[in-house]
């Protein structure tokens, strides 16, 4: 299939523009709020999350720093493996500093649980916390703490924003169901 064929594709809208600009905006507020007076470091799990922690780090209004990891279990399907797999480490150390592990969406939760895992075991960060744009709860394999969360979405393919079908889909501004 050609590419311009997927786009026909395109679902409804679940997520405008507006409302995610909104919602960046007001988790930026918050972060912000409870991390007065410190400096955290923005982990941005790729590729879903490059959308999110661009306007995230953008709204914050303390000292930030950014690094980027690729830990996946999806290894190009749509279902999640369970088998993770290290694709790109941390570039900065994070030992002793507030770290917020930003993701686009959390799904069965193995991703977030290894990160969290590994963190604890093999950096000393001072803190973790998780901060991701959607949580589709109701697919959740194992409990993860999710600290802060933009919006809870049903159990649709969802593309846009960061995330992708077949790598595309990302460049979009809003958030829409997929019908693969
Ligand atoms: C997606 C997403 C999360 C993970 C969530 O990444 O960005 O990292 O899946 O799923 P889970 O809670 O079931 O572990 P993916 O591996 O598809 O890679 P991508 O971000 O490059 O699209």
């Amino acid at each position: 299939m050609i590419a311009s064929e997927l786009y026909k594709n395109i679902g409804t809208v679940l997520i405008s523009k507006e409302e995610l600009q909104n919602k960046v905006r007001s988790l930026g507020e918050q972060i912000s709020q409870d991390f007065k007076g410190e400096d955290v470091v923005l982990i941005s799990n790729l590729k879903g999350s490059f959308r999110f922690l661009s306007d995230l780090a953008a709204s914050l209004t303390i000292p930030t720093q950014v690094d980027f990891i690729s830990f996946t279990s999806y290894h190009g399907g749509t279902e999640s493996t369970g088998e993770m797999r290290i694709i790109k480490d941390l570039k900065m150390p994070i030992e002793n500093k507030n770290v917020i592990v930003v993701e686009d969406i959390v799904d069965t939760g193995y991703t977030i649980d290894f990160i969290l895992k590994y963190f604890q075991d093999f950096r000393i960060p001072k803190s973790v916390k998780i901060c991701t744009l959607l949580d589709k709860k109701e697919k959740r394999k194992v409990e993860v703490p999710v600290d802060y969360f933009g919006f809870v979405v049903p159990d649709l393919f969802l593309i846009g924003y960061g995330l992708d079908y077949k790598e595309y889909f990302r460049e979009l501004n809003y958030i829409a169901e997929y019908n693969i």
